[in-house]
């Protein structure tokens, strides 16, 4: 068994979840989408920057006619949710009447989420769905519905599949959750 710890910054993170699983649950989100959304013609909106792998990944298996786009903010410095959520910015497709279907690589309180909702029915997207790669159902405390989840964690912090602890780990293929110490 590949036990490596690997040390980012201060911090230690132990293997969690491998890329095969990941891949699956990516497939998983793939073929409800192949199933639901076929004629919706939907705009992809990627949360740079820890959606950009899930993002590609899951690109690579949609295969109906659609969009996709990516849009900025955060909400994150080191490895507490900070209060202060920027504003999303990039959006230069026009959205107004859209099926919009955004792509998120976790959602933990869900208040970066709450928050690109609101900015985006503002602005006329007609149908709004959540994609999601992680969720941690213990700290969500949002009211609304996540229409897509890949796989459901605890709370512990992670790392890798472009996940960051203060900017680095996006480059690991699996996931590492952080060794408490
Ligand atoms: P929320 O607003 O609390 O739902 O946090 C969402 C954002 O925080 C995500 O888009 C991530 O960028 C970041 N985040 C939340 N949990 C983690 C984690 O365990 N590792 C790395 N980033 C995380
Ligand atoms: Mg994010």
């Amino acid at each position: 068994m590949d036990q490596k710890i690997i040390q980012i910054h201060d911090k230690k993170f132990e293997p969690f979840i491998k890329f095969a699983e990941i891949d699956k649950a990516v497939a998983k989100i793939a073929d409800r989408m192949n199933e639901d959304l076929h004629d919706k013609k939907p705009l992809f909106l990627a949360i740079l920057n820890g959606s950009f792998m899930f993002a590609s990944d899951l690109f690579h298996k949609i295969d109906f006619p659609c969009e996709i786009t990516f849009v900025k903010l955060a909400s994150y410095s080191g490895t507490k949710s900070t209060e202060t959520v920027r504003q999303l910015i990039g959006i230069d497709e026009d959205i107004v009447g859209r099926n919009v279907v955004i792509i998120e690589d976790i959602i933990d309180s869900g208040l970066t989420m709450e928050r690109v909702l609101a900015q985006l029915k503002m602005i006329g997207a007609a149908d709004i769905k959540i994609a999601t790669l992680l969720f941690k159902p213990n700290s969500f405390k949002g009211k609304y519905p996540i229409d897509y989840v890949g796989l459901e964690i605890g709370d512990d912090f992670i790392v890798g599949y472009g996940l960051d602890y203060d900017k680095h780990g996006r480059n690991f293929k699996d996931i590492y959750k952080i060794v408490e110490s």
